[in-house]
Parts: C-alpha cells; structure tokens; sequence
C-alpha cells in the first residue's frame, strides 16, 4: 500500500524508536527492568494519551468513522479499571501536543498513532501473559490487541477521509511525530515527579 500510511511509518520511525527507549517503555519486554511499578508508570502516559486525542477527536463529526475504529470509551475503560486494579502510586500526567480539532490531517495523525499502537500491543500482550505476569491486570493490552484486527479496515476508512478531506500529508506526519514527541515528555514528567513522592 503505497500511501499516506507509507509515509507515516516512514517518517515516524525514528520518533517510534525514541520512546520506546524512554522510560517507562523501555522496560516492557525486558524481565530485569519490568516492574508493577514501570507497568503502572506506562499505563498511567497511555491514560494521559488516550485522554487527549479521544477529546480531539470526539467533537468532529466528521471524523465519526475514525472514532468508531478507536472506540475510545472501551480504551479508557480498560486502561482506567488497570490501573484501579494495580496497588502502585499513579497520577495522569499532563498531556500537551498540536493537535486541532478541526484539522483532518491532525485527526489522521492522531488515530494512526492510536490505532498503530495496537501492534506493538498484540506483542506485548502476548509477553504479558507468557512471562510469568499473569497476577497482573491487562485489560487494555488486551482490548488493544483485538483494536489492531481492524487496522486494514480502518487504513481503508483514513484514506477515504484523507481523499476527500485533500489533507495535507506532510501536517499528518508531523502531527503523528508530535504526539510521539508529547508521549516521551509526558513520560519525562511522570519519571521527574514519582521520583520526588515516592
Ligand atoms: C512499549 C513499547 C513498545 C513496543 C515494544 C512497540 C513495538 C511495536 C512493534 C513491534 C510494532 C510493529 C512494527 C512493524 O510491524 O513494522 C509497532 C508499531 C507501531 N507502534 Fe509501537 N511499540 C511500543 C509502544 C508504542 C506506543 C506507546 C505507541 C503509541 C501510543 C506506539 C505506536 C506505534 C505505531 C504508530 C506503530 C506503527 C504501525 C505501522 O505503521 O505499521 N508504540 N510497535
């Protein structure tokens, strides 16, 4: 599929590779960093990203397609009734990138990185459950990992959007870049202040 979502891989690597060398999320996968607290550390970022674009993206109607595929009432569910679940201090850091919410190439953008989590989740949640960590809770690894069935359906559903939108590709890219760039601060603040509490 020579495209837009071509492009948003490509040019998203690099951002991919940096968080997933930041703390909290370099720990997943990796049996002597992993911990309750690493994995409550990296729900809790994810709660703060999921919070921000589902409130981008919700208002749009015309955006509804892509919302459908994101459901994003079932995704805070999980992520909240996990972290409930999880006796570790959290708190939801702050989560501020360039999204607008009436921009088509942003909300693009922004689903793609919602949407492409899901399979580096389908690993995880595998890891999850073979690795001895079936005492911890993974709803939203789980419901991530079934969001990612969907994925050739809803690039199909994107590109039709991103066609009769005309959206700008090189401002999806960048918005996709700078939501990556707002989950490694996001991550950043949360390291700085649960090493001053706890
Ligand atoms: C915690 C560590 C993470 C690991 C180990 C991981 C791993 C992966 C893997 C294995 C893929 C598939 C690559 C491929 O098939 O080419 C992937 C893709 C992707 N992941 Fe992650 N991931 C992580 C975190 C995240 C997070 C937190 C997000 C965003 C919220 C994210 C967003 C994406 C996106 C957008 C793709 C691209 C899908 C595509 O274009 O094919 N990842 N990840």
């Amino acid at each position: 599929m020579e495209n837009l979502f071509t492009s948003l891989k490509q040019n998203t690597v690099d951002s991919h590779q940096l968080l997933e060398t930041t703390a909290p999320f370099n720990t997943m996968l990796k049996p002597g960093l992993f911990s309750q607290q690493s994995y409550t550390a990296n729900l809790s970022i994810l709660a703060s990203f999921h919070e921000y674009v589902a409130v981008k993206i919700e208002p749009n109607s015309e955006a509804r397609a892509l919302t459908d595929y994101l459901q994003p009432e079932l995704t805070l569910g999980t992520i909240k009734q996990d972290l409930q679940q999880l006796a570790v201090p959290s708190f939801a850091p702050p989560f501020t990138a360039p999204i607008d919410s009436h921009n088509m190439a942003d909300l693009i953008g922004a689903s793609y990185v919602w949407m492409g989590s899901s399979m580096g989740a389908k690993m995880l949640h595998r890891w999850l459950n073979q690795q001895g960590y079936a005492h911890l809770p993974c709803a939203y690894y789980a419901h991530m990992s079934s969001l990612g069935r969907q994925w050739r359906d809803y690039q199909q559903c994107a590109l039709a959007l991103a066609a009769s939108h005309t959206i700008d590709h090189q401002r999806c890219i960048a918005s996709a870049n700078g939501l990556f760039e707002a989950l490694i601060e996001c991550a950043r603040q949360y390291s700085a202040r649960t090493q001053n509490i706890l």
